[in-house]
């Protein structure tokens, strides 16, 4: 039998910004899995956390708060679930920030990788279906490309 192509996920345009951002989100989450694996320093790994989270997922999480979530009625269970593990993501960086360690790192970098994949396997495809035309043309209008770029020096992940 020949090997099944993997169906590429087909993101609605409207919400290209979210997923674009979270292209960024694997690369972070990953340096994250590399750099407690090759022995980095944990306050080194911090500072780059701190980066990342202030600059970017921070407002990443507001945009889907507000133009996506607003969407869906509080009793919603992909609603819950995504409220959640934002939740349980900014404890964990809270926790690292104050003081970090390894098995932190590792526990942040799979509760990012694992959030991410949900969103674009299950949340993003229910939303694509489920909204009106006019809601998802408001989520484009709303969403702006991102203009963060993740320039951070310090390349404790090689
Ligand atoms: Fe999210
Ligand atoms: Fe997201």
């Amino acid at each position: 039998m020949e090997p099944q192509k993997k169906d590429p996920i087909r993101r609605d345009e409207r919400l290209y910004p979210l997923s674009h951002d979270h292209h960024g989100g694997l690369v972070f989450a990953l340096r994250l899995k590399k750099g407690v694996t090759k022995n980095a320093d944990v306050n080194e790994i911090g500072d780059y956390i701190r980066y990342f989270w202030d600059n970017e997922l921070v407002r990443h999480f507001q945009d889907e708060e507000a133009y996506l979530l607003s969407l869906l009625p509080d009793d919603h269970e992909l609603k819950k679930q995504t409220l959640q593990e934002h939740s349980q993501i900014r404890d964990t960086v809270d926790q690292i920030l104050r003081a970090p360690g390894k098995e932190k790192i590792m526990n942040l970098s799979t509760l990012v990788n694992d959030h991410i994949r949900f969103e674009e396997r299950v949340l993003f495809p229910y939303l694509e279906k489920n909204l009106s035309n006019k809601q998802l043309n408001d989520i484009g209008d709303s969403l702006m490309d991102s203009d963060f770029c993740d320039t951070w020096e310090n390349q404790f992940w090689k």
